[in-house]
């Protein structure tokens, strides 16, 4: 008597465990590129909670409708060209006191503070949001 064997579940088997070893290899391959976090912008990112900015700011469209939207101010006023020249200046320029516009405070920062502010904010500027929030300043 001959016994037929099915070559199907071989078949699906294989095609499954190929199928998961292509996805761990992407998996490994697209992982590190994501993880580009430095001690510095952990830092601004530590900065950025402890002075509560997010009281008055949206940061990718959450947060506080008081003041514009941070997100992506380092790209919007320049980038590597303007924005972090702008940031620097702005947070130490705080109040402008000018009559009849809104304020934000001054925050006393230091040179490092700043520095990992901006780092913080320049890497936020980088994450794809695909153009989220509609409206640039929030
Ligand atoms: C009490 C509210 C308040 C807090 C807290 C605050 N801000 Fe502001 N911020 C404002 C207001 C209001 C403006 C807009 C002022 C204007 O247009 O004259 C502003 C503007 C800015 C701008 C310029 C935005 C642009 O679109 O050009 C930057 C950069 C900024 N803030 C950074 C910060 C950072 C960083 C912190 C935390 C360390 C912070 N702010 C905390 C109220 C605040």
């Amino acid at each position: 008597m001959k016994i037929k064997i099915s070559t199907k579940p071989i078949y699906y088997s294989s095609l499954i465990v190929l199928l998961l070893l292509g996805l761990t290899i992407h998996t490994t391959i697209v992982l590190p590129q994501r993880d580009h976090l430095t001690p510095q912008i952990i830092k601004g990112k530590m900065v950025w909670e402890e002075h509560n900015c997010i009281g008055c700011h949206t940061l990718l469209g959450e947060g506080a409708y008081f003041a514009p939207e941070l997100s992506n101010v380092y790209e919007r006023r320049g980038g590597s060209q303007g924005g972090i020249y702008f940031i620097k200046a702005w947070l130490k320029a705080m109040p402008t006191n000018i009559p009849g516009r809104r304020q934000m405070p001054q925050f006393n920062l230091t040179e490092d503070e700043l520095n990992a502010l901006i780092a913080f904010l320049k890497w936020t500027s980088e994450i794809n949001t695909f153009s989220w929030p509609p409206s640039e300043k929030g």
